[in-house]
Formats: structure tokens, sequence, C-alpha cells
């Protein structure tokens, strides 16, 4: 990449990273882990003192509901990544944050690999990123109470901004996913490359189909760990180790997931 352009990118990608959550968005979610933050170290790595984040804390902390909150100072404060942030994440018993859109798969390898509690934001596309998908997957990692629909609204320097993102947790809270919704029946054609077969849309899940189904990741909202299994993606899963094709065409990501009995 040349120079220029490498700083171009960097300076979008900065650009994008800059999406804050609204307090009432923080506060819809992190008020059903009450009783998970009772009495623990709330780590926010990637916020300021004006994060929504550190103000719904705080006040907890006031009342009593919290040990205590550290956060990074963002941006010209800790890098996440930094010494001093990895020996505070480690010393805390949960983080909370929404982080950097640009460095999501770097800040959740280093909270996989420091096996800690957490409670983040990020968008519905980094399902794609394998290591959470295993642990998603495997059911060590799941979403938050917030329903996809719609996606959520940031503050940027231009206004408010929708995104699709949604929450991530390895945190118990208990609230099943609604139920898998069904439209109707359709063709479901098998892939050229696996022994599956497709839909497009997840609202065509045959209620009583016991066999292997591709499913857009979108599937996920009403992923039930009672209810389906799912067995891998697209690349894991296909003979020939590519994404699914049906006639030649590729398909965007698929999950393999079945019904269980
Ligand atoms: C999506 S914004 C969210 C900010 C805040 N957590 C919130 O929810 O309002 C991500 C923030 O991470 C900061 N950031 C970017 N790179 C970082 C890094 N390496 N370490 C810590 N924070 C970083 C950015 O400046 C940005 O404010």
């Amino acid at each position: 990449m040349p120079r220029t352009y490498q700083k171009l990118h960097r300076a979008r990608a900065a650009r994008n990273d800059e999406f804050y959550t609204r307090y009432e968005d923080v506060k819809a979610e992190c008020d059903h882990y009450l009783a998970h933050f009772f009495n623990k170290i709330i780590y926010c790595n990637c916020d300021t003192e004006s994060s929504a984040f550190v103000r719904y804390f705080m006040e907890l902390k006031q009342r009593g509901l919290v040990r205590d909150v550290w956060y990074s100072g963002g941006l010209g404060g800790d890098d996440f990544r930094s010494q001093d942030s990895i020996a505070k994440l480690q010393a805390a018993d949960i983080v909370v944050t929404n982080p950097p859109f640009s460095l999501f798969r770097e800040y959740v390898d280093l909270l996989i690999e420091h096996e800690k509690q957490f409670l983040i934001i990020g968008n519905h596309n980094a399902i794609g990123y394998q290591k959470l998908f295993d642990k998603i997957k495997n059911n060590e990692i799941w979403f938050g109470i917030r329903r996809w629909t719609g996606g959520m609204n940031f503050i940027t320097n231009d206004g408010i901004r929708g995104v699709s993102a949604v929450w991530y947790t390895n945190i118990k809270h208990g609230v099943i996913p609604p139920e898998l919704p069904f439209t109707k029946s359709v063709d479901m054609p098998q892939y050229d490359n696996s022994d599956a077969v497709n839909i497009d849309k997840s609202s065509n899940f045959p209620p009583d189909y016991k066999g292997i189904v591709g499913v857009p990741i979108t599937f996920l909202q009403w992923y039930n760990p009672d209810v389906f299994q799912i067995l891998g993606r697209d690349k894991d899963f296909t003979y020939d180790k590519k994404v699914c094709r049906i006639n030649g065409k590729s398909k965007y990501i698929r999950l393999f997931v079945q019904r269980k009995n």
C-alpha cells in the first residue's frame, strides 16, 4: 500500500471508530446484569470519563452496586493493548465497552486470551471472525438481550448514525431468544460443494426439517442452543473448504445448522 493511501486508510478507520454509545442503550442492556456486576471491578478500556459506560457505572458505584470503575482515558489515554491496560484488564473482574470497530478482532483476542468476563458492542459482521464464531458455535459467547432488529444508533461527529451492531457477552443473562418465525416453505436447493441445503431467509427454515441447512448469519438472532446446533461455517464444512456455491454462484457467509431432536 502506498504511504499516502495507508495514512488515509488509517484516518478513515480512526474516524469510523468515533461512534459513541448512547446512555439509554448502555442502561437498557446493562441493567439486566446487575447481579453479576455487584461488588465487581468494572473496566471500560476504550472509554473516557464522559463515556456513557463510565457515567452509568459511576452511578452504580455511588449506589454501592459495583466495587470500582476503571477506564482507559480513550484516545490519547491508554491503548487497550498497552502493558498498563493489560495489567488493569487482568486485575478487573468484568470488561464492558464499545471497542473500536477497526480493532475489534484484536480486542476480542485479548479478552479471550485473558479469559475475561465481558459485555461489549460489535458489528453483526464480526461473527465472520473465526475465533468469535467458534466461541458462539460452542456456546461460550452469545448475544446480549437487545434484539437485532433495526441495529443501534450511535452518536458521531455528524449526528446520530445507525449501525448493525449487537451486544456480545459471555455473562449468563438467562433471556432466551425469540422462537425462529416461520413464514413459508421454499425450495431448498443443495449446494454444489456440500450435501446441505440452502435458505436465504431464516424465516423459511421449515419447523419439521431435521437435515443440515445453510443459513445467513442473521439466523443467530434466533439461535437457541436448546433448539438448534451450529455445526460450522461454510468454509469449515464444504468439500472444497470454500464458500457455499449453488450452480457455480457463491453465497455470502453461510452457517450450517441443524434442528435438535
Ligand atoms: C466505537 S468508539 C466507542 C467509545 C466509547 N466506548 C463509547 O461507547 O461511547 C471506540 C473508542 O475507542 C477508542 N480507541 C481507538 N483505539 C483504541 C485503542 N487502541 N485503545 C483504547 N481505545 C481506543 C476510540 O478513540 C473510540 O473513542
